[in-house]
């Protein structure tokens, strides 16, 4: 099992080092000038490895292949595609910029690989595998240590841009969600890593409904003081194109201003509600009181209910009986 990883390791590395070699070469030139309309220095390529794979169904296969590693095992770690069909093999990344997601050692454990242009898909992830498990990894994690002695916090993003973009502009504390939506897994580990964490996703439909989701799956995390903040952008802007626009120090005052979890779920219960109304006013209650719910006992669930109270004119104590007993909640 233990050879078997290291295989897997092994392999990935020198995809990642073929990709790396690839983008310095003639063939690389439109992805060259992609990463360059896109902003992205020199430096900031280096310290996140990205890459470059070529414009060829057989690249990286021959190059794995000359390297004795058979295909079989290309295909098991995804680099190389099987078609049951026709029994053909090809790569899976072609004419596509990569990003090497790292596990905490800054192992490569799987690629993901955008297009230059428009086509469908924009970004293209390393299928699971025995060393890559997409709802457990945070692309950025490795770097954002490697970058800080002593990580306080955390921002979670959407995007491989985004992560790479913030970087740039010396905002090393970002890490991304491999195009799943953050998970109960992703929070405890961070959790054991850092004391805050603060979503940010896009300012469009999906980064809303995002946050949201979030908000649902870190409730049972807030404990030993832990802090969850949310920042919302501008519609239309992800992280990379805000701070961009903005630059490092309007973005890290966003950082600053970004409202705690409190502030969130209540704004929330309130949207699109008038609280004058005493329908509104119950049904905004339910909704707080059933993200109480999943809150672990404590101060905060306390003061929270207190808050609750206050702002619906009901007795602290009528909610108390309300909230059943807490049973912790598991995805
Ligand atoms: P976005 O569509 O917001 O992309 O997807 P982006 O990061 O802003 O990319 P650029 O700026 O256009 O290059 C956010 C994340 O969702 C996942 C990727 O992880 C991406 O970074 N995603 C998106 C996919 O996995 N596949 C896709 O086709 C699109
Ligand atoms: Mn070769
Ligand atoms: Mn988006
Ligand atoms: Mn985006
Ligand atoms: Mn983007």
């Amino acid at each position: 099992r233990e050879r078997k990883r290291k295989e897997g390791v092994n392999l990935l590395e020198l995809a990642a080092s073929f990709f790396r070699e690839r983008l310095r070469m003639a063939e690389a030139d439109s992805a060259r000038a992609y990463l360059e309309r896109r902003g992205l220095t020199a430096e900031v390529l280096a310290d996140f490895g990205i890459g470059y794979a070529p414009h060829d169904w057989e690249a990286l296969k021959r190059h794995l292949s000359e390297h004795g590693i058979p295909e079989a095992v290309q295909v098991e770690y995804g680099l190389l595609v099987h078609r049951e069909d026709s029994g053909r093999t090809y790569d899976r990344f072609r004419d596509r910029v990569m990003f090497p997601i790292r596990d905490f050692k800054g192992r490569t454990i799987a690629f993901g690989g955008r297009v230059l242009g428009d086509a469908k898909p924009k970004y293209l992830n390393s299928p699971e595998s025995p060393v890559f498990h997409k709802g457990r990894e945070l692309y950025g994690l490795f770097e954002a240590r490697q970058a800080n002695r002593h990580l306080e916090r955390v921002l979670i993003v959407e995007g491989y841009m985004d992560v790479v973009a913030l970087a740039q502009f010396g905002i090393r504390n970002a890490v991304a969600t491999l195009g799943t939506s953050t998970s109960e897994e992703h929070l405890s580990r961070l959790f054991r890593l850092v004391g805050e964490v603060v979503f940010c996703f896009d300012g469009d439909r999906a980064g809303r409904q995002a946050a949201s989701r979030a908000l649902e799956i870190v409730l049972p995390l807030m404990i030993d003081g832990r802090q969850a903040r949310f920042l919302f952008l501008p519609e239309g802007e992800d992280p990379d194109s805000l701070v961009r626009r903005e630059g490092a120090d309007a973005f890290a005052d966003r950082i600053t201003c970004a409202s705690p979890l409190s502030e969130f779920l209540f704004e929330q219960a309130a949207v699109g509600r008038d609280l004058a109304r005493i329908e509104d006013r119950e049904r905004f209650a339910s909704q707080v009181l059933s993200a109480l719910q999943r809150l672990p006992e404590g101060v905060l669930k306390s003061m929270l209910l207190g808050e609750l109270a206050k702002r619906s004119g009901v007795e602290q104590a009528r909610f108390e009986s309300l909230l059943a007993p807490v049973v912790p909640t598991r995805e």
